[in-house]
């Protein structure tokens, strides 16, 4: 890049695997975009060599690091704070290094809150049904209930789901309802529901022939928000398409997520239609 001088400031990804990551294309658009003297560079890191890279990150004083699968809950016993999400949540996906102290950040949930927002959604009093009970549900569960809307989780495991469920409630001193996804609970659940989040990985690539909800309990008026962003249109939107639903993709959440990582570490509004289409463009170029 030509923009590397004596001053640049590193940035960067770990995890393992790491080759098909969007980030670096979306961080380094923005740099580019914003003529700031960064770079931002994918670091495979093994689970066992976690703890040299974070003191790798010290003593090359690396700014700011994402932290992707597996890392996002070992990281934290290595980081010196903690923001209150990414307490709340037990997750890290962002790492500032604010002169020396590392400083572990969430950004996937407020990326989620900040995609809906964009959409004219306000979660307040809404009534919310996540399916899924794993790491991507848990941060979503945790930023709509603080936003306050009203929540049920379904998983194909009930015990999963029970134990977010109650996780939640403890948090916010307010019941949810948790329940096994059955097609009989599904329709129960979205009976007057105003958004439905699937965070599961059904329909995603290599199985864009499956969906997570029979099509016939998808309604008009409902937003169906799949995170899945690999295919961007999965069987779940396109039938929510047909059924006179609204369809919110994966992407803008990745985007959201890096944009806000971006600001944490730069200072500086992240461009974020610049980073949009350069991860369109990297996902585009994996096939
Ligand atoms: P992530 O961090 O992306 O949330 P995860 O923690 O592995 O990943 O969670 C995956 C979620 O997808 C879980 O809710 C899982 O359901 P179980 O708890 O029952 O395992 C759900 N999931 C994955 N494959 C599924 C399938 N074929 N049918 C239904 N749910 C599935």
């Amino acid at each position: 890049m030509s923009f590397l001088t004596g001053r640049t400031r590193v940035c960067g990804i770990i995890g393992d695997p790491i080759e098909h990551t969007m980030s670096p294309a979306m961080h380094n658009a923005a740099f580019e975009t914003l003529g700031l003297d960064y770079i931002y560079l994918p670091f495979r890191v093994r689970r066992e060599e976690l703890q040299n890279a974070i003191a790798g990150m010290r003593a090359l004083n690396i700014v700011g690091l994402n932290v992707t699968i597996p890392h996002k809950v070992d990281v934290i016993p290595l980081l010196d704070k903690l923001d209150p999400l990414a307490e709340g949540m037990g997750a890290v996906n962002t790492i500032v290094n604010d002169n020396g102290v590392l400083i572990g950040c969430n950004t996937d949930a407020p990326g989620f809150l900040q995609t809906l927002r964009s959409r004219g959604i306000e979660p307040e009093g809404k009534k919310i049904v996540i399916l899924g009970a794993g790491g991507a549900a848990k941060g979503i569960a945790f930023i709509l209930a603080r936003a306050g809307a009203r929540l049920v989780i379904l998983n194909r495991t009930a015990s999963k789901a029970g134990g977010l469920a109650s996780q939640i409630a403890q948090l916010y001193g307010k019941s949810l309802k948790a329940m096994e996804s059955s097609e009989g609970n599904l329709a129960e659940a979205l009976d007057g529901a105003d958004v439905l989040v699937n965070t599961t990985s059904v329909g995603m690539v290599p199985d864009v022939g499956q969906t997570p909800v029979p099509a016939g309990l998808l309604k008009p008026g409902m937003t169906v928000f799949d995170i899945v962003y690999n295919p961007r249109e999965t069987r779940l939107l396109r039938e929510a398409k047909a059924a006179g639903a609204r369809a919110i993709d994966g992407l803008d959440m990745l985007v959201w997520q890096g944009a806000l990582a971006f600001e944490k570490w730069t200072g500086r509004e992240a461009p974020f239609e610049i980073m949009k289409q350069a991860a369109v463009k990297a996902l585009a170029s994996e096939k």
